[in-house]
């Protein structure tokens, strides 16, 4: 049977796993990450990938690693195991991995080639005067692969890594000690693509008119000719995307529901109600705020804040859906990294799961194999307009998260202004495409100030801008002093509760993007 144009990647939990991802999707490849343990040789048979990829892995095999069922080397299709993947092929074939002090290599490394592979073919970042060929690597291993299964054989090495690269061409079973996913491995996007290319021989036709037309397939499949759709509509790109996409299909079945919780931006409201007409969407608008800040009252703790406005937003939400006959889908706009964070269980964010179990209503989540980069081009030719799909993402507890310790009311009206102000100041200045994510944060302290002669104890307002192409990782962007002073000025000037502004300078790891 002919495999399906995509690539399975079995996670051992490894730090680098959704670069091996990325890099596989700039390709055009078409991939999907599975857990080791969330998955299981049915649900890979039933995929039918062209390949497998075996992440690395902070485990050892030596140790009580992970392990896979051997059949999975039976499935017959090209597999290629990166560094701990690796070393549990050699394990599981019967080959040797030790642990040998000596032998461990963090950072950069040369490995010769010393026979002719697919994988590796004219491939190289160096030939010496004597012909001699080589790879420069990025290492991370303390195990060691000392005898290779029978079948295989090495195609390069080092004096500490003997067998760097092994293959068994036959069978097409690949391993690689080193990453060829981190970047500094200069030839690694190379040997990702020969194994994706010429190795499993898929098709790059993972782009946007192609993932387009999937996903309306998938939306025609799934919903029947009189089914009703309910979405809530946030403001945010995600559901903004997901409800065209449906509308486009289902039109008046589907109903949007933006509820207003008061933890919005500023101006949320307007801003929905343009784009719903602009794009002819049927949609409610509900204000909640005082459901929400009752429910908030005297809550501290983060993800105690999350879980109730998870609650209440379903409340009200199936509250309203309840008006209408025939609705069969709760449409959502969940992305992928949405789904991966949540399984890091790092916070309880984002809308997956937020359906209680004894509601009858099923999930539509159309856009959920994509990542944030492939939504936008899919709203860009859904004629999204460029400021709105990159405009910075905004969390479903919204401003409630960005309010250290308890939220209220008021808090939340100082905070969103100060954020307009932060916002406007990087549109003015150009800096707001050159961040992919800022925002203020109101933090639970007071401090002292003075206005003319009078001293004042008021807020301490915290700034923070990234960058990052994934949300999973992310820098501090270094904005220019004279910007922030600016900015500062402006928030302690216009607003009366705040007296003092401090930017944030963390990255994640090992902080992470919102502060609660
Ligand atoms: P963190 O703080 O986890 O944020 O580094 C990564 C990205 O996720 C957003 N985020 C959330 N989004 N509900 C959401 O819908 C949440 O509870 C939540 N927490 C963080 C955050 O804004 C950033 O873009």
């Amino acid at each position: 049977m002919k495999s399906n144009n995509c690539i399975v990647i079995l996670d051992f939990n490894s730090q680098y796993t959704m670069l091996i991802f990325k890099i596989l999707r700039e390709l055009k490849v078409y991939c999907e990450v599975y857990n080791y343990n969330d998955i299981s040789l049915n649900k890979i048979y039933s995929i039918n990938p062209s390949g497998i990829i075996l992440s690395g892995s902070s485990y050892s095999v030596l140790n009580n690693g992970p392990i896979l069922s051997d059949k999975i080397l039976n499935i017959n299709v090209p597999i290629l195991g990166i560094c701990y993947g690796m070393q549990l092929i050699v394990k599981m074939l019967g080959g040797t991995v030790e642990s040998i002090i000596n032998c461990r290599e963090f950072g950069l490394s040369r490995i010769m080639i010393k026979k002719y592979s697919n994988l590796t073919n004219n491939i190289y970042d160096r030939i010496n005067n004597d012909g001699y060929i080589f790879l420069d690597v990025w290492m991370s291993h303390n195990d060691v692969v000392t005898k290779i299964p029978d079948g295989f054989i090495v195609i390069a090495g080092n004096d500490k890594c003997q067998n760097a690269i092994i293959a068994n061409e036959k069978d097409k079973i690949y391993g690689l000690q080193f990453h060829p996913e981190v970047s500094h491995t200069k030839c690694g996007i190379n040997l990702i693509k020969r194994f994706a290319f010429n190795i499993c021989n898929c098709v790059p036709d993972w782009n946007i008119n192609n993932i387009h037309t999937t996903i309306i397939n998938s939306i025609n499949n799934l919903v029947k000719s009189n089914d009703k759709v309910i979405l809530g509509l946030s403001g945010g790109i995600d559901s903004l995307v997901t409800a065209i996409i449906i509308n486009n299909i289902i039109g008046k079945r589907l109903i949007c529901i933006f509820i207003d919780n008061g933890l919005l931006r500023l101006n949320e409201y307007k801003l929905v109600t343009k784009l719903s007409n602009n794009f002819n969407l049927n949609t409610i608008y509900i204000n909640a705020k005082d459901k929400f800040f009752n429910a908030l009252s005297n809550i501290s703790d983060a993800e105690e804040k999350r879980k109730i406005i998870g609650k209440v937003f379903i409340d009200v939400f199936l509250e309203q859906a309840t008006n209408f006959n025939n609705v069969k889908w709760f449409a959502q706009g969940t992305i992928y990294s949405d789904v991966i964070e949540s399984k890091n269980k790092i916070k309880s964010h984002h809308n997956v799961g937020g359906l209680p179990n004894n509601i009858s209503l099923k999930l539509l989540e159309p856009i959920k194999k994509l990542f944030k980069d492939e939504v936008r081009k899919l709203g860009l030719k859904m004629n999204i307009p460029y400021n709105i799909l990159y405009r910075y993402p905004f969390p479903g507890p919204g401003l409630a998260i960005r309010i250290i310790g308890e939220v209220r009311n008021n808090l939340c009206k100082l905070l969103r202004l100060a954020d307009s102000i932060f916002i406007e100041e990087l549109k003015n200045s150009n800096f707001y495409y050159r961040i992919d994510q800022a925002f203020t944060i109101l933090l639970p302290i007071k401090s002292v100030g003075i206005i003319g002669d009078c001293r004042r104890h008021d807020l301490v307002l915290a700034l923070r801008a990234v960058n990052t192409s994934n949300f999973m990782t992310a820098k501090w962007v270094k904005i220019p002093y004279n910007l922030l002073h600016k900015i500062s000025n402006r928030i302690i000037n216009e607003i009366n509760e705040i007296s003092r502004v401090v930017y944030d300078i963390s990255d994640k790891p090992p902080s992470t993007i919102e502060w609660e």
